[in-house]
């Protein structure tokens, strides 16, 4: 078998045109614009790219992009007085503080710091149980929730399906776990310490990788018709001596086998700030009382 390839580039770019449609509805109708600040502490050049192109985004679907960035050397109680201005302004409706902060500040601290109706990462606690409670109301983390799309429009209804979730980190693995048990699926999630990966995997008709190790799981590891959703993006130095990126699954052995698979790059990646965007337009509606339009 020679899987169907899941393009995540065209089915974010729908996405995003569906957001821009919305937004500009609710310009014409509640004279109301959405707004995302972003804030980057330090010059880590990755995040300088990905606050870019959220900026780039955010302005394309019509909303309004407040754009923070602070010095390395910022101190934790700058960085949340900060915060506290961004929740009261009622220009913002989303709140993004761009990961990894600089050691001296407490992660935890600053995601704790943000109003949950704020939260478009849906880090925040309060985000978290909402989703494991399955509140209507849960922001939830943008990479697992644009995998849910990408698998919801190959496949329809996954109630009874069998998952494997590689990886149990906050950002990814447990929110990708909670969403797939929320659409009826048996879940397991393995990690570093599972005793036989190869046969988790093997049972699983979807397959998410999320554990940042290039091209881990074989295509041997796959059952034949599996979906196979990869989050890894890897950069490897390539036979030629150039470097290039690539996934946690080696893509091409697992497409021989798979029913269908995102490759890396143009799979999970370009989802993400296409649910940044979804989840900013989610917490604008529920601030003003507005139905949530299903995208
Ligand atoms: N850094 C890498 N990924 C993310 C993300 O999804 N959200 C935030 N805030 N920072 C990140």
């Amino acid at each position: 078998m020679t899987a169907t390839i899941i393009d995540g580039k065209v089915f974010a770019a729908g996405l995003r045109a569906r957001i821009g449609s919305e937004v500009a509805r609710l310009k014409q109708e509640a004279a109301f614009t959405p707004g995302l600040a972003v804030v980057l502490v330090g010059e880590d050049p990755a995040s300088q790219v990905y606050v870019r192109s959220k900026h780039k985004a955010t302005v394309e679907a019509g909303m309004t992009s407040f754009e923070h960035r602070l010095p390395a050397e910022t101190g934790q109680e700058t960085l949340l007085r900060l915060i506290a201005q961004l929740n009261a302004d009622a220009a913002v409706n989303g709140i993004l503080v761009q990961l990894p902060l600089p050691k001296q500040i407490d992660e935890q601290a600053v995601l704790a710091a943000i109003d949950p109706a704020k939260d478009v990462d849906g880090f925040h606690v309060v985000n978290v149980g909402k989703l494991a409670t399955g509140a209507p109301d849960a922001l939830v983390p943008c990479t697992p929730l644009g995998c849910l799309m990408l698998l919801r429009d190959r496949l329809g209804s996954l109630s009874g399906l069998d998952a494997v979730v590689l990886g149990r980190s906050n950002i990814v693995g447990k929110p990708m776990a909670q969403l797939l048990i929320k659409d009826s699926c048996t879940v397991t999630v393995a990690h570093s310490r599972t005793r036989d990966l190869p046969d988790a995997v093997r049972n699983a008709d979807i397959v998410v990788a999320a554990v940042g190790r290039p091209e881990m799981v074989p295509g041997d590891w796959i059952k034949p018709g599996a979906a196979v959703i990869d989050v890894g993006i890897n950069r490897i130095q390539g036979a030629d001596g150039k470097g290039r990126l690539v996934g946690d699954v080696d893509f091409a052995s697992a497409r021989e086998v798979a029913g269908a698979i995102t490759p890396v790059p143009g799979g999970v990646g370009p989802m993400t700030i296409a649910c940044l965007l979804a989840n900013t337009l989610t917490a604008s509606c529920l601030a003003c009382g507005l139905p949530v339009p299903q995208l």
